[in-house]
């Protein structure tokens, strides 16, 4: 239960350092600009008349000073006309600021989302191209958090992006002000602005490593809960909810630490960066009261000089809050791009095979398979399963059954040889063409939570009704599917919880069938079921008109006596093929793992019936189960795999 930290961004720690975090922030920038224009430029152009305007509104207030209030005081009289100009002035300002604020909020969070959704559809796209062995080796938290977490942090910057950029538009306008104003004022501002940008930017280099570890602790907690939610029924079972608690608490506390450590980092730098506009107010206050005496400038000018300082005091921090949101986004961007980077995906090919509706033949030619460990599973293979036959795969745990099995549905590509599918190697046929021939039952059935008939269509165009039943029939399914509370309307639950192992199990092969495939593999698809309807359904399957070849991964002895032809694996290498009375006759090892199998069953089944009271002389010493009486109805092993019989 240990998790690879920090492995969705393996190159960040080297790369985040220093002056990179601002170029390759602003680039990241760049990039989301791109990807969402238009409510950019509105939300941006929002922004710069807002300020525009705030900066007018100084003016504005410099006039009314200097024309209204200072007459009013010395004269003790006012002109209508420019009372009503003035009022108009400040009320015709003040609607267009507060719209173009609209637009400005809008904008931003139109832009925002519309990123963040763009992200998570192509992260999305890549997790559905990805291969199987790419998602064995990352845990699902992790993805969720790529998906979540780390996409809020790259996106975290655009939400006071264009008040930002208005900020910097005014800041110019500013300037030109100042300095028509008077040199000396202009100076003082001169000196706030970089000054300003200067701490900023050392803000962002220190928080990055601190952003950097925020989010791999994140993806890490993901992970530990996710797991331990996933595994609730284990957790409970086992007493383990103490153990996993202080899991998850060991995670939570490191992540609890790391973001104390952020918010100390920022504490430290806030306040300086929020007080610095306000120094300049006093700063350009006394430089500008000193020129107001030397005459350089009258009372309108330092009244607007003034308040043109603290007007800006505030959009400042704006840039402040971008570049102290950089650290973060770069780190999430970084972690985006892996998932966004990774390769290996299942490229299909063009070819399609012809619908006869007979079934399909099943070669094996010479296949290796090797885990990216290195561990050979697989080595030269080579097996037909001829069309409409069934084929018993036999072997002992982790002789490469459900590789092979794996192999024959291409989750996975072997490494040397071909697998042939009516004479079409598997990498050569269209995507459609491989999920409309061939299906892939494995022993831990996956149930949505969703209705019985959901998921038994999942969405396949031409499955009505009458197919689903005939799949259920198929399957031994149809019974208890008859007798839910809705019938095939019935919700399963999440993960089917609400059937037993064995009823999922015969939901996933009916859904298998329901597709009517030409070649149906079975990896210890039936492991659960009871072994009476197991074998019915086998001979089922092998006597329909829709014939589809079958290869099963099969441990029963009537189980695999119902196949044509076994073939026997020992560690990765087929050392024997035949029919089941050959092989049992002629290969040694074939016969004492069956055997074995038999006595492992049968001591399962003594336990079983003799618990329910109902042991009855002889029956569970019968080779073939045939007749063996459950008394239980359904006979729910879910919880049994090869692992045990094989010891
Ligand atoms: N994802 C994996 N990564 C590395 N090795 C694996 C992986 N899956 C299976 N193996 C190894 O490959 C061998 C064959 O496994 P498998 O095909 O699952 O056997 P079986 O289904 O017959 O029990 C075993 O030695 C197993 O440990
Ligand atoms: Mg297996």
């Amino acid at each position: 239960m240990t998790l690879p930290t920090g492995d969705a961004a393996p190159t960040a720690a080297e790369q985040t350092t220093d002056a990179r975090i601002l170029r390759r922030g602003l680039r990241n920038i760049g990039a989301m600009i791109r990807i969402a224009p238009k409510p950019f430029a509105v939300a941006a152009l929002g922004a710069m008349v807002n300020t525009a305007l705030t900066l007018f509104l100084s003016f504005v207030i410099g006039w009314v000073v200097a024309e209204i209030a200072v007459p009013a005081y010395e004269n003790g009289e006012v002109a209508l006309g420019s009372v009503v100009i003035g009022v108009a002035a400040l009320l015709g300002t003040s609607i267009i600021r507060f719209s173009s604020m609209c637009a400005r909020r809008i904008g931003a969070g139109v832009m925002m989302f519309g990123v963040q959704a763009h992200w998570r559809r192509r992260i999305t796209r890549r997790y559905l191209a990805l291969p199987v062995s790419w998602h064995q080796k990352h845990p699902t938290g992790t993805l969720l958090s790529n998906a979540n977490a780390d996409v809020e942090a790259a996106t975290r910057p655009l939400a006071p992006l264009p008040f930002a950029c208005g900020t910097l538009f005014m800041v110019a306008i500013a300037m030109v002000a100042f300095f028509s104003i008077d040199w000396a004022v202009a100076l003082v501002a001169l000196a706030m602005f970089p000054t300003l940008f200067a701490l900023n930017a050392l803000f962002a280099t220190k928080m990055a490593p601190r952003a950097k570890r925020a989010q791999e602790l994140r993806a890490e907690v993901s992970a530990v809960g996710h797991e331990s939610f996933d595994g609730a029924l284990v957790v409970k079972a086992m007493g383990r909810e103490a153990a996993e608690t202080e899991r998850f608490s060991a995670s939570a506390t490191e992540l609890r630490d790391a973001m104390i450590g952020v918010g100390r980092l920022r504490a430290a730098f806030e306040p300086a960066i929020a007080g610095l506009p306000e120094i300049g107010v006093i700063l350009a206050l006394l430089v500008g009261l000193a020129r107001f005496q030397a005459g350089a400038i009258d009372l309108g000018q330092l009244v607007t000089v003034a308040f043109m300082f603290s007007v800006l005091a505030l959009p400042v921090r704006a840039i402040g809050w971008v570049l102290g949101d950089l650290p973060g986004s770069v780190v999430g961007r970084e972690r985006v791009d892996h998932v966004l980077a990774a390769t290996g995906d299942m490229t299909y090919g063009d070819k399609e095979l012809q619908d006869t509706g007979a079934a399909a033949e099943l070669a094996f030619d010479h296949v290796a398979y090797a885990y990216p460990d290195g561990h050979e599973a697989l080595t030269d293979v080579s097996f037909t399963v001829e069309p409409g036959s069934t084929v018993a795969l036999v072997g002992a745990t982790g002789s490469g059954k459900s590789t092979l099995a794996h192999l024959a549905a291409r989750l996975i590509d072997p490494a040397r040889g071909t697998v042939r599918l009516d004479g079409e190697d598997l990498r050569d046929l269209t995507h459609a063409a491989l999920a409309r021939n061939t299906a892939l039952v494995q022993q831990i059935p996956f149930v949505f939570d969703d209705t019985v008939r959901a998921n038994l269509s999942l969405d396949r165009a031409g499955l009505d009704d009458d197919r689903l039943w005939d799949a259920l029939v198929a399957a031994g399914a149809e019974k208890f599917t008859a007798s839910l509370d809705d019938g095939l309307d019935t919700e399963v639950g999440e993960r089917g919880t609400t059937l037993s192992g064995g009823q999922r199990q015969r939901l996933t092969l009916a859904r298998a069938l329901a597709g009517r495939p030409r070649l149906l593999v079975l990896d210890d698809a039936t492991s659960a079921v009871d072994p009476k309807v197991e074998s019915q359904i086998l001979s089922g399957l092998k006597h329909s008109s829709e014939s589809a070849s079958v290869l099963v991964v099969a441990y029963r002895r009537a189980t695999i006596a119902l196949a044509d032809r076994v073939v026997f694996l020992e560690d990765g290498r087929i050392t024997a093929q035949g029919t089941h009375t050959g092989l049992l006759r002629d290969h040694r090892p074939y016969a004492e793992l069956v055997t074995a199998y038999e006595r492992a069953e049968a001591e399962r089944e003594f336990d079983s019936e003799f618990k329910d009271g109902e042991l009855k002389d002889g029956e569970f010493h019968d080779a073939e189960y045939g007749d063996s009486a459950f008394s239980g109805g359904e006979f729910n092993k879910s919880e049994f795999n090869d692992e045990e019989t094989a010891a």
